[in-house]
C-alpha cells in the first residue's frame, strides 16, 4: 500500500511528486538541495483534527515547539489559537517573538539552571517544575525579585508508553518528573509560599505512541493524584496537562492511533472542572514536512546497491539516532513502480549515516530527486553543522504559493562565531 494514502497534501501528477499544488522537483531546482518543504494547509488540518478530537473537554493546545520552531510555523500555530510547550529559554524567546501570550506558554524542562529559571520568571510564562531542587531555586528567585509565578509540577506516572526506549519519558527509571510522594511534598511546599501560584499538573509519557492503553493508564493515575491534592492539601487546579506523544504513520503497515481514540480513553473523573491541556508536536507538523535531496552517486558493490545523496544525519538525524523509518520516494519518478532494492546512504563520513535501508525504488540515476517523508517534526530542529556541512533551507507551501522561510547556511556561517586568538592570527 502506498504511504500517500495517509498524506493527502502529497500527490503524484505526471510522474512528479507535488506538495499541495507545487512540484517538488521545481522547488529542488529553484532552491537547491537538501531542502525542507512544509505544507501549511496540512499543519492547519492536523491542528484542527486534534483540536476537534479533544473539544468535549474544552481542551487547549500547547504546541510542542521542540518539534519545529521555525518562526513561520509558530505563527501558523498562533493564528490557529494554539499556545506553546517550550523546553528552553531559546524557545521562550522564539515563542514571544512569534507573538504568543506568555500566559499560554508552558515551560517544561529538566535540570534547569538558576539563570534559566530566572529568565522564565521574568518572561511571565507558566513554569512546569521537574524536581524539588528546581522548586527551591524558583522560590529563591521569586523571593529575590518579589515576583509571583504560575506553576505546575511534572509528575512521573510510571507507565510504559510502548514506544522506542529513547522516546519513553514516564518510566519508573526515567529522569523526568516527580514521583507521587515527592510530588505531594512539592505541592505542599509550593502551597505555603506566597509567590507561587499553583495552577496545574503535567505529565508526558513519551513520543510516537501508537496505542491508547498507556494514555488511559497514566491519565487515570494522574486523576487519582489530583484527587489526593484536593483531599490532602485542599488544592484545586486550573489545568491538567496530559502532554503530547500521539504517533504518526511513518510506514504504511504500522499500527497507529487517532486522537479521537485517545480523547475517548481518558476520564476526567473529578468533582470540579479543570481545563485539559494537550501538547502535541509530531502529530501537528510531522507529516507536513519532507526533505528533498539529490542523488549524487549510484554505486554497486559486490554485495549491495547504494544510492548516495547530498544529505546526511546532519540534516535528518532520526534514522541514525533512533533507527527511525522514513519513507523515500523518487520525486521525479513518483508514479513508477519499485524495481530494485537500494540502501540510501548519506554524505557524512560515518558508517552510521544511512537515510534508509533496503528500499524498493524505480530505476534511480544520478541527478534524481528523492523525497524523504514525514520530516516536519524533529527534522530541521535536530540538524547540525557536523562535518562542517551547511544546514538546509526551509520552504513553506500554501496552495499554489511558496515561501522561503529560512535561508540555507552559507560557508561564512561556519565561522561566524569563531574567534582566533592573536598569537594564531599570523600562522
Ligand atoms: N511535551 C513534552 C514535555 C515533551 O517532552 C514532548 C516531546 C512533547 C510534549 C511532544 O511530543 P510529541 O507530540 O511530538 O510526540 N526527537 C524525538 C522525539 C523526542 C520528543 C521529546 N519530547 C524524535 O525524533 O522522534
Amino acid at each position: 500500500m502506498s504511504i500517500l494514502k495517509y498524506k493527502p497534501h502529497l500527490t503524484v501528477r505526471d510522474n512528479i511528486l507535488y506538495i499541495e499544488d507545487i512540484s517538488t522537483v521545481e522547488l529542488a531546482e529553484k532552491f537547491g538541495t537538501p531542502l525542507y518543504v512544509y505544507s501549511e494547509n496540512r499543519i492547519r488540518e492536523n491542528y484542527k483534527k486534534i483540536y476537534n478530537a479533544f473539544k468535549k473537554f474544552n481542551a487547549e493546545i500547547r504546541f510542542a515547539c521542540k518539534a519545529n520552531s521555525n518562526l513561520s510555523i509558530l505563527k501558523i500555530l498562533k493564528s490557529l489559537g494554539s499556545g506553546l510547550d517550550v523546553v528552553s529559554i531559546g524557545e521562550i524567546y522564539l515563542g514571544i517573538l512569534a507573538g504568543f501570550d506568555p500566559e499560554k506558554i508552558i515551560y517544561t524542562g529538566v535540570n534547569r539552571s538558576y539563570e534559566e529559571l530566572d529568565f522564565a520568571v521574568q518572561s511571565g510564562v507558566v513554569l512546569n517544575i521537574d524536581s524539588i531542587s528546581e522548586l527551591k531555586k524558583l522560590i529563591n528567585i521569586c523571593e529575590k525579585r518579589e515576583k509571583e509565578v504560575k506553576i505546575s509540577f511534572r509528575v512521573n506516572p510510571e507507565v510504559d508508553p510502548k514506544t522506542h526506549e529513547k522516546l519513553s519519558t514516564g518510566l519508573k527509571l526515567s529522569k523526568f518528573g516527580l514521583h507521587e510522594e515527592q510530588a505531594l511534598k512539592a505541592y505542599k511546599i509550593a502551597k505555603e509560599n506566597k509567590y507561587l501560584n499553583i495552577v496545574g499538573i503535567h505529565m508526558h509519557i513519551g513520543s510516537q505512541i501508537t496505542s491508547v492503553e498507556p494514555y488511559k493508564e497514566a491519565f487515570s493515575k494522574l486523576i487519582l493524584f489530583v484527587k489526593r491534592l484536593k483531599k490532602e492539601l485542599g488544592i484545586e487546579l486550573d489545568f491538567i496537562d496530559m502532554g503530547g506523544g500521539i504517533g504518526i504513520v511513518y510506514k504504511p503497515d504500522q499500527k497507529f492511533i487517532e486522537p479521537e481514540q485517545v480523547a475517548e480513553s481518558i476520564d476526567m473523573d473529578l468533582d470540579y472542572e479543570p481545563k485539559l491541556l494537550i501538547e502535541p508536536g509530531r502529530y501537528i507538523v510531522g507529516d507536513s514536512g519532507i526533505v528533498l535531496t539529490r542523488v549524487t552517486t549510484v554505486k554497486e558493490t559486490p554485495y549491495k546497491k547504494f544510492i548516495g545523496v547530498d544529505m546526511g544525519f546532519n540534516v535528518l538525524l532520526r534514522p541514525a539516532m533512533y533507527n527511525a523509518h522514513h519513507e523515500v520516494l523518487v520525486a521525479n519518478k513518483a508514479g513508477e513502480e519499485g524495481k530494485e532494492v537500494f540502501d540510501i546512504a548519506g554524505n557524512l563520513c560515518e558508517s552510521g549515516d544511512m537515510i534508509a535501508k533496503e528500499r524498493k525504488l524505480p530505476k534511480v540515476e544520478e541527478g534524481d530527486i528523492l523525497a524523504v517523508l514525514d520530516a516536519g517534526a524533529y527534522g530541521y530542529v535536530m540538524s547540525s553543522n557536523y562535518n562542517s556541512m551547511l544546514k538546509p533551507a526551509e520552504i513553506l507551501v500554501n496552495g499554489k504559493d511558496y515561501y522561503l522561510i529560512r535561508e540555507r547556511d552559507s560557508l561564512s556561517d561556519l565561522v561566524a562565531k569563531q574567534i582566533i586568538p592573536k598569537h594564531l592570527l599570523r600562522c
